[in-house]
């Protein structure tokens, strides 16, 4: 029986690839029933038209009203305002949630997904980083499978499957090192808006690409995959391997080690989530190790890219530490995309805000926080961060 799958963050990368995988699937192994989407009104429309799927979630109330009018007659269900998307899962009861909303927007719709036990296919990393172990626990007790979409993630998922976690000695995240791998802290401090977009081997959403150029993307994925998968900070490891073709690697206690390799096409990860445990057919650029010719790697270099750092703080003050991080990086990042702060300013500044809630910040001794305190820690960093930027 096909299973019936609501796609959050649809008009995106992901969200567009996750389409394509759904399409390519077929009717028959997966049914669309639910798409939410934040501002693009008209591509979730002809989405769920193209699609014949019963209800669609708008976060922008401006696009409400246009998004009705291309709808009415054709039976789709309209939702509009920031709790759509999660609503959206209420109502739709899915089997399937591929969550990828980009940032923190994503979280309130990914729990509902947990609460009702769906299979909850993350791509939206941020709802791990900033709420982590109420996801995981949420998740155990109402028996929701959580399973990664980020490449990386889906690569050390699938490696596995051949050893359990008591049986990993490392984790070993591969990091394409981003627009600004070899450049100097000098060179760096003049990037513009445009080189940190232009990333070397991934297409993808404007945030993750500029994460990407920080390695902010990195870090967040090693706060992703200890929540994820319950390995100990100090077991997991970033290595940078330009060629995006490793997706990333376990090391087992015996010395064995595995590694997922492949493409960098993110529809790999995406319909692997869709269909574990089983595998179905893609057509994907050939894999042609011969004219890839070699793959190589290197160390983080932790000075340059102190992003990697601050994860590891992160993980050491736990408690609303991420929501924190996460918090910062998102204001930080919009500022620099909007062309009021300098590329280097963005890792300092989520710094300045995570010393500062070390200090005095709401939630700070907090090992185990309910959800408001979470909550509360992303307000009170948004507005630090707006405080840091306007000093
Ligand atoms: N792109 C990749 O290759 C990639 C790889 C691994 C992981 N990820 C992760 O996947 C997530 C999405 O990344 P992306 O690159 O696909 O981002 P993106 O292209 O910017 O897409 C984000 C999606 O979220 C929607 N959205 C934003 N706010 C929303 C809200 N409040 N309610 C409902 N929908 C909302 C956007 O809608 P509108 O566009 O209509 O405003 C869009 O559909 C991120 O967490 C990212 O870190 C991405």
């Amino acid at each position: 029986m096909a299973r019936r799958v609501v796609v959050l963050g649809s008009t995106g990368s992901v969200g567009c690839s996750t389409i394509d995988v759904c399409r390519a699937l077929g009717r028959d192994q997966v049914e669309v029933v639910g798409l939410a989407a934040g501002r693009r009104w008209e591509a979730l429309a002809e989405q769920a038209l193209s699609l014949g799927c019963r209800e669609v979630a708008l976060a922008d109330e401006a696009g409400a009203e246009r998004l009705r009018a291309r709808l009415e007659g054709s039976g789709v269900g309209v939702h509009v305002g920031q709790d759509a998307a999660r609503g959206l899962v209420e109502r739709t009861r899915p089997d399937v949630v591929l969550a990828s909303v980009s940032g923190a927007a994503g979280l309130p719709a990914v729990l509902q997904a947990a609460s009702q036990g769906a299979r909850l296919c993350l791509s939206n990393k941020e709802s791990l980083v900033v709420a982590g172990p109420i996801l995981g626990q949420l998740a155990a007790s109402h028996g929701a499978e959580l399973l990664p979409v980020d490449s990386e993630h889906s690569a050390i998922f699938q490696a596995l499957q051949s050893g359990s976690t008591r049986e990993v000695k490392r984790l070993i995240l591969t990091a394409s090192g981003g627009p600004f791998r070899g450049w100097s802290k000098e060179r760096m401090a003049s990037a513009t808006r445009e080189q940190a977009l232009a990333h070397p081997t991934w297409r993808m959403g404007p945030a993750i690409t500029i994460d990407s150029a920080t390695l902010m993307n990195k870090a967040l994925e090693v706060i992703e995959a200890h929540w994820l998968f319950g390995v100990p900070p100090a077991q997991i490891d970033v290595i940078v391997h330009p060629q995006s073709i490793v997706h990333s690697l376990v090391e087992f206690v015996d010395g064995s080690v595995l590694a997922q390799l492949g493409v960098p096409d993110m529809r790999v990860p995406i319909q692997y989530a869709l269909t574990f445990p089983r595998r179905a057919p893609l057509e994907t650029e050939p894999f042609d190790l011969a004219r890839i010719a070699s793959l190589t790697f290197e160390a983080v270099d932790v000075e340059r890219f102190p992003a990697i750092r601050l994860a590891y703080e992160v993980l050491r003050r736990r408690g609303v530490a991420g929501a924190v991080f996460n918090a910062a990086n998102e204001v930080a990042r919009g500022a620099f995309l909007d062309g009021r702060l300098a590329f280097p300013e963005i890792v300092a500044t989520v710094e300045a805000v995570l010393d500062a809630h070390g200090r005095a910040g709401p939630g700070r001794d907090t090992t185990a926080p309910e959800l408001e305190q979470v909550l509360e820690a992303d307000r009170w960093a948004r507005e630090e961060a707006a405080r840091c930027l306007r000093r």
